[in-house]
């Protein structure tokens, strides 16, 4: 959570600064700040506010933006409410250093005691001002330059930080430093300039050359000097320089009203770029490197251990139904919230299979690492290039579906979902638990899936219209069998994260188990009923509803004269094979959300609340 950008160079920083705030977001947006030195040891300039990034932009207008290097940060609250005192950049006792962070300073409270008695005080309710008056503590009290100051003053702590601070005594140096929470820091030309933010979407057009620093090392950035990067415990590293390739048009919503309409619209080609190069249609075959780099750990694994959280936990599910179909191996579908305190048994033989967007999430980060050191390879289902998850991933695949900045992912959730599907044929047909029918079939359906979502998205007009009957509802019950079923959890998690309605995913035959006394007039219900889940009994659900006057919208397969009979709404999509029917009946039900939120009057792209990156338990 949080985004953090800072600049040092030879333009004016804070233009820079606020575009890379813009681009960050998605990580956390009720309330931003930015601090600004000039070429003179001359006092900071500190201009904050509540809300977002354009209300900062807003209170510093009227001021002296200029400075040739600078911090700057959106926030996503966790210590204290989100208000101008509480934003950072936050600055020390004596004014001098300023400090931007993302993450959470665990041992906040002690610290923060332990800088009183030395005459320390505190504006904030914050864990961030602590770590800049510790660092401050630490450079007085032991006559520190500010690098090695950081470098002592962060041994003290415990928690996760990305950390970028800055000394107006030293004007063009920021030092930063990581553990747990990302950080990649641009090169400009000839190191006159540096680039430093959460993830490289604010840096890619000034440059692509790009390190990514790795957990407990700390850079320092000075104009004209080469990047000086040392472990926490001091020890030199050779920078590893990254050419990273971000698409600019990918970040931009491209004539949409928002990014989550555009990432929705855009499944077809990111299942495209997903399946290039994999599903070799014409030679019949699936190839994934990491299943033919890594072949007889995954091909002969005792046990596959999903751990994810969200929507990912929902692709995980998916996965294993999958996985256990095409190559007969047991699978465990885990919170990565509940694995890492579970004391979980991990035994020789086990692959973790970690799924994750952002690849930054904390709770799955801490499970794979537990994971890590209890022997089991780590396989990373991950979208963020470059991101902590993928770099612990012993191997795995990227989903390739370019960035997701809607806060409710969408793209991410196909192409998790193709991904896996790929997955399971490599593996199935290595193992030979797959028949060789089966197999080609599946590779043919993949290759036109991408054509029969562009059918489903062609409705949205009609999907539309269903959605305005829904706006006033303030509960919904989303319900489906077998492999519909965690699209049931899904379609409930977008209605509710967006547009703040009660909604609960349930396997369709557990209604009668206790949801089934909230059916009434009032409670309508989304059955994801498609021809090859078992039908029939999904039928007899849904007439258990239709008997307690309960309002039916069904996702049918095309073609469906049945369920239309006593649906009061029914929405078609292609007939597929069985086990990439969520590929297809998850798209009605992100539009059906997307439009409720929409016709409610609400910012989509940033719900209330959310975040986009979890990096925080
Ligand atoms: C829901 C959503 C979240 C994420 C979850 C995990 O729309 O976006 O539930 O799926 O926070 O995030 P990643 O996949 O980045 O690990």
């Amino acid at each position: 959570m949080c985004g953090i950008v800072g600049y040092t160079g030879v333009r004016e920083a804070y233009p820079i600064l606020i575009k890379g705030l813009h681009r960050l977001e998605y990580r956390g947006y009720d309330s931003a700040g930015v601090a600004l030195m000039g070429e003179q040891d001359d006092a900071l300039k500190v201009y904050k506010a509540a809300g977002r990034v354009s209300d900062l932009e807003a209170a510093a207008a009227p001021n002296d933006c200029s400075g040739t290097a600078g911090i700057a940060h959106t926030r996503w609250a966790t210590h204290g409410v989100p208000n101008g005192i509480n934003a950072h950049p936050h600055v020390s006792q004596s004014g001098n250093l300023s400090l931007v962070h993302n993450g959470i300073i665990e041992n906040y409270a002690t610290l923060r005691d332990q800088l009183k008695s030395k005459g320390f005080t505190f504006k904030s309710e914050t864990d961030t001002e602590v770590l800049v008056q510790l660092i401050e503590y630490v450079e007085q009290s032991r006559h520190l330059s500010l690098p090695e100051a950081v470098r002592i003053a962060l041994s003290r702590v415990i928690g996760a930080y990305a950390i970028i601070v800055m000394d107006r005594r030293h004007p063009g140096v920021l030092v930063a430093a990581r553990k747990s929470s990302p950080m990649v820091i641009g090169l400009g030309e000839g190191n006159c300039e540096f680039f430093i933010a959460s993830d490289a979407s604010p840096i890619v057009e000034y440059t692509r050359r790009m390190v990514y620093l790795n957990d407990e090392e700390m850079a320092v950035c000075k104009p004209g000097e080469e990047l000086n990067v040392v472990t926490l415990g001091n020890d030199a590293v050779n920078p590893d320089v990254k050419h990273v390739e971000l698409d600019l048009d990918m970040l931009e919503k491209g004539g949409y009203p928002h990014f989550m309409l555009k990432e929705i619209f855009e499944q077809p080609q990111c299942l495209r770029d997903a399946m290039r190069g994999r599903l070799l249609t014409h030679h019949k075959r699936v190839v994934l490197s990491a299943v033919s780099d890594h072949r007889e750990q995954l091909v002969e694994a005792r046990r596959f251990i999903f751990v994810s959280c969200g929507t990912s936990w929902h692709a995980s599910l998916i996965g294993k139904q999958l996985i256990e179909r095409f190559c007969r191996i047991p699978c465990q579908v885990e919170y990565a919230s509940e694995f890492r305190y579970a004391n979980p048994v991990i035994l020789p033989g086990d692959v973790v299979v970690a799924i994750s967007q952002s690849g930054e999430t904390a709770d799955t980060l801490a499970a794979i690492q537990l994971a890590k050191k209890a022997g089991a390879i780590i396989f990373g289902i991950v979208n963020s290039v470059g991101s902590s998850i993928a770099r612990l991933s012993d191997t795995g695949t990227y989903i390739h579906v370019g960035p997701e900045i809607g806060v409710a992912s969408t793209k991410a959730f196909t192409g998790q979902l193709v991904i896996l599907t790929l997955l399971a044929l490599a593996i199935g047909y290595e193992r030979g638990s797959i028949d060789k029918g089966t197999y080609e079939k599946l590779i043919q359906e993949l290759d036109v899936i991408p054509e029969k979502m562009e059918k489903v998205l062609s409705q949205n007009e009609r999907i539309k219209e269903v959605a305005d009957r829904y706006c006033g509802i303030r509960n919904a019950l989303y319900l489906g069998r077998g492999i519909n079923y965690p699209v049931a959890l899904e379609g409930a998690l977008k209605l509710k994260e967006i547009s703040y309605i009660h909604a609960e995913g349930y396997p369709a035959a557990e209604m009668k188990h206790g949801p089934i006394a909230l059916i009434d007039e009032n409670m309508p219900v989304v059955f994801i009923a498609t021809h090859q889940n078992e039908y029939e009994k999904a039928i007899s659900n849904m007439q258990e509803v239709v008997a307690r006057k309960g309002r039916i919208l069904a996702i049918v397969t095309e073609g469906d004269t049945v369920i239309r009979q006593f649906a009061d709404n029914v929405i078609e999509i292609p007939d597929t094979e069985e086990c990439l029917v969520p590929v297809l009946s998850v798209i009605p039900l992100q539009l059906l959300a997307y439009h409720v939120a929409v016709g409610n009057g609400l910012n989509v792209d940033q719900p209330r609340n959310l975040a986009k990156s979890v990096t925080v338990e």
